[in-house]
């Protein structure tokens, strides 16, 4: 993704605030804990902090968590949801926080966002000499016939490489590195994935891809056509025609030490 079109998709999330408040799934407990195994201290910056999904989450492991997002509407969610916690304006490429204060940034669904020519070094400048990058994303398992079925008929702006199990670790391995010739910041990764669901009807999962970047971009007929699709595959198949169904999903994360 070229840097343009990376500006453009990263900053389509507050247009789609509430609903992706309501619709958007958490993360898989055990990749949170993973990913924070070896931060060297609790103090926590969740970066692209969005409506404060991981957030919570990290509010919950009594850690001190300070939240940065750069879409006002998106934290304008965040702060109703988490009033308590800290919230600031700022991105990765400019990280409102002084030197050396935190002992791990995390990244839920956003890293790939961060323009890491500028955001490695900026992450970098405020973690701990020992701290820790993880990068979380989740992923739809699609080594489930329905899912794989779904991923055909979706197209990538609904399911991408990314958002799959097959294929999230090739998409993110380099993930935390600059682009350019600069220098890395961080060491080697390490990556795991970690079983997650979500409960979901088929209208409350369009209602889920919808707050995708790339489909929330769309022109209004194509977006309405991609839904339908969706909308059609689900109701083709006896795993999501009727009801309530457990959306098979993994937590991937990317977890890297700063050189
Ligand atoms: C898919 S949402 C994830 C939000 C939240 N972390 C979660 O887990 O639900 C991606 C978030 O990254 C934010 N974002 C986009 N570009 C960013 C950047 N350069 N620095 C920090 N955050 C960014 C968007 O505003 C959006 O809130």
């Amino acid at each position: 993704m070229g840097q343009d079109e990376r500006l453009l998709l990263g900053s389509t999330f507050g247009a789609a605030a509430t609903a992706y408040a309501e619709h958007r799934p958490d993360y898989a407990q055990a990749a949170v804990r993973w990913a924070l195994e070896r931060a060297p201290g609790p103090r926590l910056l969740d970066l692209g902090a969005g409506t404060g999904k991981l957030t919570a989450m990290l509010v919950a492991l009594g850690a001190d968590v300070i939240a940065v997002e750069p879409d006002p509407a998106m934290l304008t969610e965040l702060r109703r949801a988490l009033p308590t916690v800290r919230a600031l304006p700022g991105s990765a490429e400019a990280v409102p926080l002084p030197d050396a204060s935190v002992d791990a940034v995390l990244a839920g669904n956003a890293m790939h966002w961060f323009d890491m020519n500028v955001a490695g070094p900026e992450i970098a400048r405020v973690l701990e000499p020992d701290g820790i990058l993880a990068g979380l994303w989740n992923v739809f398992d699609n080594r489930v016939d329905w899912v794989a079925g779904l991923e055909r008929i979706s197209g990538s702006a609904a399911i991408g490489p990314r958002d799959t199990f097959s294929s999230w670790r090739a998409e993110t391995a380099e993930a935390h590195l600059p682009n350019s010739g600069s220098i890395a910041q961080f060491g080697s990764p390490e990556q795991a994935e970690f079983p997650h669901g979500q409960r979901r009807t088929a209208d409350s999962f369009v209602a889920t891809l919808a707050t995708k970047a790339g489909i929330l971009v769309m022109p209004e007929q194509e977006q309405e056509a991609t839904l339908g699709r969706i909308r059609a595959f689900l109701a083709s198949r006896p795993e999501t025609a009727r009801g309530e169904f457990t959306l098979p999903m993994l937590t991937g994360v990317l977890r890297v030490g700063r050189l």
